[in-house]
Parts: C-alpha cells; sequence; structure tokens
C-alpha cells in the first residue's frame, strides 16, 4: 500500500494492538476466579492481527485532520471501525461459505461456526468500548454515526444474500446492496472523523458525499478483483462470488449486454451448481468476452471521479491532496 499513508497505518496499528491486549490479556483473568476463554480470544486475536488495509480507519483520521483535527483525538473511534469492520468479515465469511481471508484460513473453518459468530458479536462489543473513549464535544452524534453504519452494514448483507436467491435483480437494486453493505461504513468512517475534528455542516456534508462515493467505487472494485486478481495477493478464493451465485457488478452488467439465448444461456450457467473451476472459467470467459471488466474499470473511476469533485469545497489544500492520494491507493490497489 502507498507508503504516503504509512504514518496513519502505524499509529493505527499499535493503538489496536494496544487495545487488544488490554481487553485479552490474560492478567485479567488470573487474579480472579475466572477462567481465560480462549475459545473466544484465540480466534479474535488471529483475525485482529492478520493485516488488512486498514482502509477505513484511516478514513477516519484523514477526516478527522481534513477540518484541523488532532488525529490522536479521533484514534479510538478509528480502531472502533476496524474492529466493526472484522466483525462484518467474521460473518461474512460464514454466509459466504469462503475459506480464505487475507490469505489464511477463515475462523469458522479453522475453529468451527459457533466460534466464528461469538467472535463476530464480541468485537460489536469491543468496538463500542473503544468508541466510547473517544473525546468529543459531539460524542452523541459520533456514537450515532457509528451505530447507523453497524444497521446498513446488517440491511446490506440481508440483501446480498437475497440476491442469491434471485434472477431477477438490477443495476440498481445492487447499487442500494453495496451502499449499505460496504458504502455507508466507509461514509461513517468520515463523518465520525469529520464530526471529531469538528466540522461544520457543509463540510461533513462535502466529506460525506465524498466517502459514499469512494465507498461504492470500493465494492464494484472488490467484485472486479474477484474475477481479476492474484489469488497470493487477494488472500481470497478468485471466483468466490461466482460459486455463491451474487449478484455482482459483473453479471448485472453481462445480464445487460447478453440477449437471446446467449444469456438465456449464462443466467443458467450462472444460477445452477456445476463443477466449481469448470464453472468459475466459463464465466470469466464470458466475462472477457463482451468486455465487462472493462466497464467496471469504467464505472469505479466514474464513481472515484465523483467523490474526488466533492472535495472541491475543502477549504484546507493539504487535506484535500491527502484525500485524492487516499483515491488513487484505493483505484490502484490489487486487494
Ligand atoms: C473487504 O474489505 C470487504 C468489503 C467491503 C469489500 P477490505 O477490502 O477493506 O478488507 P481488508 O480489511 O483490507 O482485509
Ligand atoms: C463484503 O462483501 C461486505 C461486508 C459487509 C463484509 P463481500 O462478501 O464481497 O466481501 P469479501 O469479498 O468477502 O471481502
Ligand atoms: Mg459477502
Ligand atoms: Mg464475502
Ligand atoms: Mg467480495
Amino acid at each position: 500500500m502507498d507508503k504516503t499513508f504509512g504514518k496513519y497505518r502505524q499509529l493505527i496499528d499499535a493503538r489496536l494492538a494496544e487495545f487488544l491486549d488490554e481487553e485479552t490479556k490474560r492478567s485479567r483473568y488470573c487474579n480472579k476466579s475466572d477462567k481465560y476463554p480462549y475459545s473466544l480470544f484465540d480466534p479474535l486475536n488471529y483475525i485482529m492481527s492478520g493485516g488488512g488495509k486498514r482502509v477505513r480507519p484511516i478514513l477516519v483520521l484523514l477526516s478527522c485532520e481534513a477540518f484541523g483535527g488532532n488525529i490522536q483525538n479521533a484514534l479510538n473511534a478509528a480502531i472502533a471501525v476496524e474492529i466493526l469492520h472484522n466483525f462484518t468479515l467474521v460473518h461474512d465469511d460464514i454466509m459466504d461459505n469462503a475459506n480464505t481471508r487475507r490469505g489464511k484460513e477463515t475462523i469458522h473453518r479453522k475453529w468451527d461456526v459457533n466460534a466464528a459468530i461469538l467472535v463476530g458479536d464480541e468485537l460489536i462489543g469491543l468496538s463500542y468500548r473503544s468508541l466510547l473513549r473517544t473525546s468529543s464535544g459531539n460524542i452523541e452524534g459520533v456514537v450515532r454515526a457509528f451505530t447507523d453504519g453497524v444497521i446498513e452494514v446488517c440491511e446490506g448483507q440481508a440483501l446480498d444474500k437475497e440476491f442469491e436467491l434471485s434472477t431477477d435483480v438490477s443495476l440498481n437494486d445492487y447499487k442500494i446492496m453495496i451502499r449499505k453493505k460496504t458504502a455507508e461504513l466507509l461514509r461513517t468512517s468520515s463523518v465520525m472523523g469529520a464530526l471529531i475534528g469538528d466540522a461544520g455542516q457543509s463540510g461533513i456534508q462535502a466529506i460525506s458525499e465524498y466517502s459514499e462515493n469512494i465507498g461504492l467505487a470500493f465494492q464494484i472494485q472488490d467484485d472486479l478483483l474477484d474475477v481479476i486478481a492474484d489469488e497470493g495477493e487477494f488472500g481470497k478464493k478468485i471466483g468466490g462470488d461466482i460459486l455463491e451465485r451474487k449478484k455482482t457488478f459483473l453479471y448485472l452488467r453481462a445480464l445487460e449486454i447478453l440477449s437471446g439465448s446467449r444469456k438465456d444461456e449464462f443466467l443458467f450457467l450462472y444460477n445452477t451448481a456445476g463443477e466449481p473451476n469448470a464453472k468459475i472459467r466459463e464465466v470469466v470467459k464470458i466475462y472477457n468476452e463482451i468486455c465487462v471488466v472493462e466497464s467496471a474499470r469504467k464505472e469505479i473511476e466514474e464513481y472515484t471521479g465523483k467523490a474526488n469533485k466533492t472535495l472541491e469545497g475543502l477549504p484546507n489544500d493539504n487535506a484535500r491532496k491527502l484525500l485524492l492520494s487516499f483515491s488513487d491507493m484505493l483505484l490502484n490497489r490489487s486487494y
């Protein structure tokens, strides 16, 4: 990832390690008669130390800084979003039957589904515990934004699962779904950062629009990477969306382009079980033939451009440049 954000990553990782160490340290239990819950903390520490791009907490810090705020004041909120994000990943992997995440076995595979459910639940609790350590004149607004984010992700995930069973999903339905499951948490991150940085109403509006559009681009790119990424680098199975019949941008665009019997054949291929590797190969072949990969790239660039335009009103030149390079880093990511 881009060196520009190394400083932010370091701050985030250090605070995260400190917080988790405090929360899961064995001495908390040794002094009491309580037993140490290894079955919870082992998989919890496993997912939390497994890397990740830290996109959302970086966005919290950048958005705070954009309005002249001190990023130290936003660190607890930043790691709260990262902890929450990790909850969504652990539960998402159960829902998506995913065996690998960040290049490692998923929790429900390495341990079991019960462990993964509980790790997710605990992560929500821990995320609030960290969030509530934020000192801000508008802590109520910060907690409200965060809570809205939690609810939106759950609703988006429900739509994502419902769409697996449907052959009647439009690109508009898809946009509603990805706004909820992905873009909202990026929006939440930047609104929280801006609130902690004491931004005014118009600033919050601008940064909120920015991150929502960046979030939409981010999910379309995740869909694209599911097809074109290098599996080792991506850390997730290539074609996982195809096997789960996910109604991705590429699938929906393909349906717009195809017609007649080719469309019927594609619909059947995608929505019927088949030999996994052959199915992925066939679907990707069609995607390449009809240029949906290019179409997805164009869409990602359009949303990123739209996001960047909203930054024009930001008063701080340096902050605008940082956010523009954040957009750039996301646009050029390969995992
Ligand atoms: C994956 O998020 C889930 C999506 C919303 C696409 P990230 O791509 O941010 O995952 P990590 O944290 O970097 O692993
Ligand atoms: C993720 O969507 C959205 C979440 C809320 C986690 P995906 O299911 O596409 O995310 P990945 O590809 O598994 O990371
Ligand atoms: Mg999913
Ligand atoms: Mg998934
Ligand atoms: Mg995905």
